[in-house]
Formats: C-alpha cells, sequence, structure tokens
C-alpha cells in the first residue's frame, strides 16, 4: 500500500465535493482551520473504538442518531439538548430492555455537507448548482446563494465547537444523570403512547436506583450513573475540512480525524480507489460505510481491508441501508461472505436511506412501518447469519415535526405541511424516535426469563 498523507486524497478521484470559484480563498480558509483547535480528541476515539470492539462482540449495542443535515437556521441551544435528550430516552429504553450498555453517537456537531444525486437543480426552466448542505453554499434557489462559499466552512466549525460544547455540558454536567429519568420526557410526549410506555420505565428504573442505593450502590460508588459518554459522527464527504481538521495524535504519533470521533463514508462515495477512501484509511478514528443495494460484496470486502488491514474490532461499521424491500435480497449475502472471511465489524441498520419516497403534493417523506419491516428484516437476517446485530442509525429530531408518516400518532400525507422543517431528508420526530427505540428494545430483550423479570 502507498504512503499515506492528510493530503494524499488529492491523488484520486473526489467525487461530491463542490467547485469552489475561488481557489485562493478556499486555500486561505483550510489554512485558517487548520490552526484551529481540535473538536475532539484522539483519546475519545480510542474510546468510542474500545466500546464499538464491545459492539462487534456482541456486548454492547450501538445507538446513533441525529439530523439528516444540521443547518445554521436552525441551530439553537434548545435544538441541541432536545436533540440529545430523545436519545438518551432512547438509550435509557434499549438499555433496561437489552439489559447491556448501549453506545451513544450524535449525527451531529459537524453533519453540514451532503451529497447529491445530481450536480444541478433545475426549476421552471433554470438550472443552478445543487444545494450541497450549510457548509457549501445557501438552500435559496437563487445564482449568488448557490455559489459555494468557503467562509460557511469556518462558520460550520464554530457551530460544531459550540454544539459540542452544549453536547459536553449535558453529557457530564448532571442533565443526564440517570436519577433525572424522568425529566427528560418533553411537554409534548407527555400523553402519547410512547411518552406513557416511558413512563412506566422511568418508574422502574428509578425504583431500581433506590433499590441500589439501600444497597450502597450510591452515585459515589458508582460514578457513571451520574453522566454518559457521548459521541458525535457526521458523514466524511467534504475532504478540505476533513483535511484541515486532521492532526498528528502527541501520544501516539498517529493521526486522527479531530472534527468529530467517528466517520463515515456515504454509498456515493464509496469507491475503493476514490478520494474519500483513501483519506478515511490513514485516520485512526472509527470509520462507518454505508452499503446501499448495489455495494458488491467482493467491493466491501475490498473496503474493509483497505479500511482495517489489522482486522481490528471497532474500527468498522457497517450501516445496511437497503430498503425494507430489498434488505431481504441483498443484506444476507453481505453478512454471510464477510462473516465467513472472518473480519470484524459492527453490523448497524440505517432504515431510513433505503426508504425515501415522494407524496403526490411533492414532500420527501418516509413511511414508519417500512422503516420498522426494514429494522426487523436486519435483525432477522444479521441473526440468522449467525452475526451480531449491533446498532441503529436514525435520521430523527427532538422537536414535533412532521416529516415522516405513520406512528402510533398515525401521521398522515396531509400533516406533512403543518411542521416539515428538514433541510434534507425526512426525520422521525421525537415520539416517533421513542417508539422505535421500544420496537428495537422488544428485539433485544434476553432469555425469556429475564423478560419475564423485566416486564
Ligand atoms: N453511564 C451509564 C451509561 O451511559 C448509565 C447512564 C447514566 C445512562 N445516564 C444515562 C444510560 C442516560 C442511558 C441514559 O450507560
Ligand atoms: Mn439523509
Amino acid at each position: 500500500m502507498t504512503a499515506w498523507s492528510p493530503d494524499s486524497w488529492r491523488t484520486k478521484t473526489a467525487l461530491q465535493l463542490p467547485d469552489y470559484p475561488d481557489a485562493a480563498a478556499l486555500a486561505d480558509v483550510e489554512a485558517e482551520l487548520s490552526r484551529r483547535p481540535p473538536l475532539v480528541f484522539a483519546g475519545e476515539a480510542r474510546r468510542l473504538r474500545r466500546q464499538l470492539a464491545n459492539v462487534a462482540s456482541g456486548q454492547a449495542f450501538l445507538l446513533q442518531g441525529g439530523d439528516c443535515a444540521e443547518s445554521f437556521k436552525e441551530f439553537s441551544a434548545a435544538n441541541v439538548r432536545d436533540t440529545f435528550r430523545v436519545l438518551l430516552q432512547m438509550a435509557v429504553v434499549m438499555t433496561f430492555a437489552a439489559a447491556k450498555p448501549v453506545v451513544k453517537v450524535g449525527r451531529i456537531a459537524g453533519q453540514f455537507a451532503k451529497p447529491r444525486s445530481s450536480p444541478t437543480e433545475t426549476q421552471d426552466g433554470v438550472e443552478l448548482p445543487s444545494y450541497r448542505g450549510d457548509s457549501v453554499n445557501e438552500m435559496a434557489f437563487t445564482p449568488e446563494a448557490r455559489v459555494p462559499d468557503p467562509q460557511r466552512l469556518v462558520r460550520a466549525y464554530e457551530q460544531s465547537a459550540s454544539t459540542l460544547n452544549l453536547l459536553r455540558a449535558l453529557a457530564s454536567g448532571g442533565y443526564a444523570d440517570l436519577h433525572n429519568v424522568h425529566q427528560w420526557t418533553l411537554d409534548f410526549l407527555a400523553g402519547s403512547p410512547a411518552g406513557e410506555r416511558y413512563q412506566e420505565y422511568a418508574d422502574r428504573i428509578t425504583e431500581a436506583l433506590a433499590f441500589m442505593r439501600a444497597c450502597g450502590v450510591t452515585p459515589d460508588a458508582a460514578p457513571s450513573l451520574e453522566g454518559v459518554d457521548f459521541f458525535t459522527s457526521h458523514e466524511a464527504l467534504h475532504l478540505p475540512f476533513e483535511e484541515a481538521l486532521t492532526r498528528m495524535d502527541s501520544t501516539t504519533g498517529r493521526w486522527y480525524a479531530t472534527s468529530a470521533h467517528l466517520l463515515w463514508i456515504g454509498d456515493r462515495t464509496r469507491q475503493p480507489d476514490g478520494a474519500h477512501v483513501e483519506f478515511a484509511r490513514g485516520v485512526e478514528n472509527p470509520i462507518g460505510l454505508k452499503c446501499g443495494p448495489s455495494i458488491e460484496v467482493d467491493d466491501l470486502l475490498r473496503l474493509i481491508d483497505a479500511l482495517n488491514p489489522a482486522n481490528e474490532a471497532g474500527r468498522i461499521v457497517l450501516y445496511a441501508r437497503m430498503g425494507a424491500d430489498k434488505v431481504g435480497e441483498h443484506l444476507p449475502e453481505l453478512v454471510r461472505r464477510v462473516e465467513a472471511e472472518g473480519r470484524r465489524v459492527v453490523w448497524s441498520c440505517d432504515p431510513m436511506h433505503g426508504n425515501t419516497m415522494k407524496t403526490g403534493s411533492g414532500y420527501k417523506t418516509r413511511d414508519f412501518d417500512r422503516i420498522l419491516a426494514e429494522l426487523r428484516g436486519f435483525f432477522e437476517i444479521v441473526r440468522a447469519e449467525g452475526a451480531e446485530p449491533g446498532g441503529v442509525h436514525f435520521e430523527m429530531t427532538g422537536g414535533a415535526v412532521t416529516e415522516c408518516v405513520g406512528g402510533a400518532g398515525h401521521l398522515s400525507e396531509a400533516d406533512l405541511s403543518s411542521r416539515y422543517h428538514t433541510h434534507c431528508d425526512p426525520r422521525l420526530n421525537a415520539d416517533q424516535a421513542l417508539e422505535m427505540a421500544f420496537q428495537i428494545a422488544d428485539a433485544l430483550k434476553p432469555a425469556a426469563g429475564v423478560r419475564r423479570a423485566a416486564e
């Protein structure tokens, strides 16, 4: 294998990168970003790798979720907190049901750049460059708005830093203390079926905590009750940005991407000889790989070997994103071969991206039942092949948006227009996300004896 450096991706073909009209302005921004502090530390990325190694061996479960695309406009402390708190609620339900630790990863604090199916977009006969996420250009359909502006990368960095600062405080400053399990309930959830079921779980956990305290397991004796490890992730799409934030770790002399703990490669940029794979192979962070229905198993094995030559558990997360109707056809062979060849990976399910459709009135949406069907298919198939269904990956938000149809709230196509806010793909709202967590909890429940004790 040839030598790697943070810029060796530049010798390869890079799909999906914006065309900046002013190369010098981009270079200035790259230089500026390379002087900024890292957002995450190498030691934290190593900690996530250790936790993911436990997921690979079936001793833990991975929960990953957040916006399809973060935006400058929707950025607020309340939005960050609400996403975080739904993830906590989901994690608590899943931890309790599975009696396994849940590794918590946000799709947040850096998820700005988007791959597009076409480089341009045409409306009423006018053709403009596609919107590529807030770190690149603006969504408004005007020629000025669509020009890629490198200064947006600085703004994305700053918003990521400020989001991460809040997340770190929420994770370790008392908010995530297990004793607060009742307080994470969002007002609008209180009366919903998922909200009610959550209250029951919260009561049981509170009771268990009181029992444990009486037995001497106080927060002093078990500090892990008082907070969570929370990790960040995004798609490693914008390579100039990622390169500028790639740093050598002083304690190990190894390279780390410091824009997030985990980076993934999208289904559109996973060419084995492409620039995105070249970049990812040289950083030590956990690396995700989106696997859509078009992936060939031989390519997948090549990719795994390029990214993880030492076959270390905790390095690779594979996200199956096939679609409810295709998962049965495509996933079994992938799992079978990867397992037969002894590759150590985390199998995670992204049940969102293969299930996107357009309504008659032009809204992009996803049906709760299709998402659930893919999730169930995934659990069944991975288990049938003798592997561990290790994780889930959702596009979701803590808000009461109306972007996906279905769920216990029976959101219909006609409801979509009321609070459709996403900058890209439709997200589960807090209610739908929590309901999904209960479904996963059911799939994760261990032996029947334990189940009875938990009910
Ligand atoms: N620290 C433990 C964990 O992350 C327990 C815990 C504390 C927890 N607060 C939590 C678990 C909130 C889920 C949600 O698993
Ligand atoms: Mn998306």
